[in-house]
């Protein structure tokens, strides 16, 4: 099972003329890969992200997800597709504020056939350590467990395919690198393919694999150090 994108570009119309954002992806990871995206603030990343999570349909390329070519499917299709196969985790938690943390992981299956999830729901928030928190509410957890319910939610449906957009963007940096970890774990444990968009180079490097997003395509990642690290140095 793998993931292959073949030249795939998106192009968004504006007011200035059309704007060519990706030119030409090129991609194979396998089921067990996990790979880190950098590249500067409006590079992209992010379209590749909600491309490769079928969330927005390419320009032109192609996109193989295990047996599926999801952009040939209808839009219906293409919905209950992503819902099985894909996860996501994003920089927001995207929880639900009225509902429980049990409940929140259990949200992607109200849409299918009543398969009974919660055990699995159960199961993922132990692992992700949050088996003390199932009544909670969102407001009621720290940024770092959000997120650890936001990862338990990406996988309750054991996703071929898991996604995260800067997903320790909002933590500080002891938090982010034990979501970073958790992520890592969870990946390995579910044996999925995990593409992490980041900012981070610590993230990055926890992540066998790098590249790096410039002038619309993926480059080997060169390792130059964070500009915002750089800043932020007396
Ligand atoms: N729906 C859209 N319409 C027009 N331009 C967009 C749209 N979405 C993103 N862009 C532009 O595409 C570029 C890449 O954005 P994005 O993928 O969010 O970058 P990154 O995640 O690397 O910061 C930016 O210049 C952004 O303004
Ligand atoms: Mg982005």
């Amino acid at each position: 099972m793998s993931l292959t994108v073949q030249n795939l570009c998106k192009t968004y119309p504006t007011r200035g003329g059309e704007l060519a954002v990706l030119r030409g992806v090129n991609l194979t990871l396998h089921v067990g890969e996990a790979l880190a995206i950098l590249g500067p603030s409006g590079s992209g990343k992010s379209t590749l992200l909600y491309l490769l999570g079928t969330l927005e349909r390419p320009t032109s390329g192609t996109y193989r997800l295990g047996q599926q070519e999801p952009f040939t499917l209808t839009d219906a299709a293409l919905a209950h597709f992503r819902n099985r196969a894909i996860g996501f985790v994003f920089q927001d938690h995207h929880l639900l504020p009225q509902c429980s943390v049990l409940e929140n992981v259990l949200i992607p299956t109200l849409a299918g056939a009543a398969e009974n999830l919660e055990a699995r729901a159960r199961e993922l928030l132990d692992r992700v350590g949050l088996a003390h928190r199932l009544d909670h509410r969102p407001a009621e957890l720290s940024g770092g467990e959000r997120q650890r319910v936001a990862v338990a939610r990406a996988l309750i449906h054991k996703p071929m395919l898991l996604l995260a957009d800067e997903p320790t963007g909002n933590l500080d940096r002891k938090t982010a690198q034990s979501i970073g970890q958790l992520l890592l774990e969870m990946h390995q444990q579910e044996k999925n393919i995990l593409i992490a968009v980041t900012h981070s180079a610590d993230l990055a490097k926890t992540l066998p694999r790098q590249v790096e997003m410039l002038d619309g395509s993926l480059a080997d990642w060169t390792g130059t150090p964070d500009p915002r690290i750089t800043e932020r140095a007396p």
